[in-house]
């Protein structure tokens, strides 16, 4: 059969699909490839180890997991459950930032607004509410198990420091949001905080003027509040959290009873 110049064209264009499907294929592999160097689990230590070592994602455990670390009635996951408050925080945050406007004479319309007006208001604004009052509580019981199974010890003191660090943050950024709303409760309970935050040695009224901005709480000091809520205590705490995860990954994971050297108790074994 002659071959005709509509065959011709019609091969052309399979060979060209064919070579951008191919083209397609290898490319998502080398993208594949360079997340996850391994393609199968190896069965010996050593290539289990550099399976773990070379995965993107699993590259932030340890080489070795002990299984006491990994039991949920360990650390509760109380750790786990401060993270995805914190990003819970800060979407939402973003999101309530295109509805909210730090100005003494419009902060608290458009808190009503966001409340009657937008779609969906409400429950964004009580989600970042909720969640930041459960981040406070989670980040106090973190704390408390951490004390109890002994994980402040050595190697890890320094993640210690840095959890202390993580706990004020958690404070100073439940502290500075509560007066962004401008309603009475804010506005009183900003007042005594500084007014009390004053009676610190040395450093009290120095703090204090440097919050308000002046004397009384009024314009200098929302925007104040608002500049430190949403720009540098969020880029500190997600500094500091990054600094915490690296220890963790640094000190050999997580503690656990029968660690070298180490005392941690590691509650029930
Ligand atoms: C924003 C606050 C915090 C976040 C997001 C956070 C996150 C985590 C996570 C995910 C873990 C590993 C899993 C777990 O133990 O649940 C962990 C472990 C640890 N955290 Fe925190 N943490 C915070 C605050 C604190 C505080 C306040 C302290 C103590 C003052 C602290 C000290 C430690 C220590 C020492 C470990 C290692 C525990 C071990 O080896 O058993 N963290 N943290």
């Amino acid at each position: 059969m002659p071959i005709t110049a509509e065959m011709r064209e019609t091969a052309r264009g399979k060979m060209h699909a064919e070579s951008f499907s191919s083209r397609f294929k290898v490319f998502w592999k080398n993208v594949y490839r360079s997340l996850f160097r391994y393609g199968r689990m190896p069965r010996d230590a050593e290539g289990q180890s550099y399976a773990v070592f070379n995965n993107l994602f699993l590259h932030i455990h340890p080489v070795k997991v002990s299984k006491h670390s990994l039991k949920f009635t360990y650390t509760l996951g109380l750790g786990v459950i401060a993270t995805i408050l914190f990003l819970i925080l800060t979407f939402t945050g973003i999101w309530l930032m295109f509805y909210y406007f730090p100005s003494a004479t419009e902060a608290y319309n458009r808190m009503l607004d966001l409340r009657s007006s937008v779609d969906f208001g409400f429950v964004l604004r009580n989600v970042h509410k909720w969640a930041a009052e459960a981040m406070v509580a989670v980040v106090i019981l973190h704390m408390a198990r951490v004390f109890f199974t002994g994980a402040y010890k050595p190697p890890r003191e320094f993640n210690w420091i840095v959890g202390v660090i993580l706990l004020l943050l958690t404070l100073m950024l439940s502290f500075t949001g509560y007066l962004l709303p401008w309603d009475q409760l804010a506005f009183w309970a900003i007042t005594v905080g500084t007014s009390i935050a004053s009676y610190a040695p040395v450093l009290g009224e120095p703090l204090r003027k440097f919050l308000l901005g002046g004397d009384t709480v009024g314009q200098e000091a929302l925007v104040r509040f608002y500049v430190l809520h949403v720009v540098i205590l969020p880029g500190l705490m997600s500094i500091f959290i990054a600094i915490h995860f690296w220890r963790i990954r640094k000190d050999s994971g997580l503690s656990h009873p029968n660690e070298n050297g180490s005392s941690a108790r590691g509650g029930a074994t």
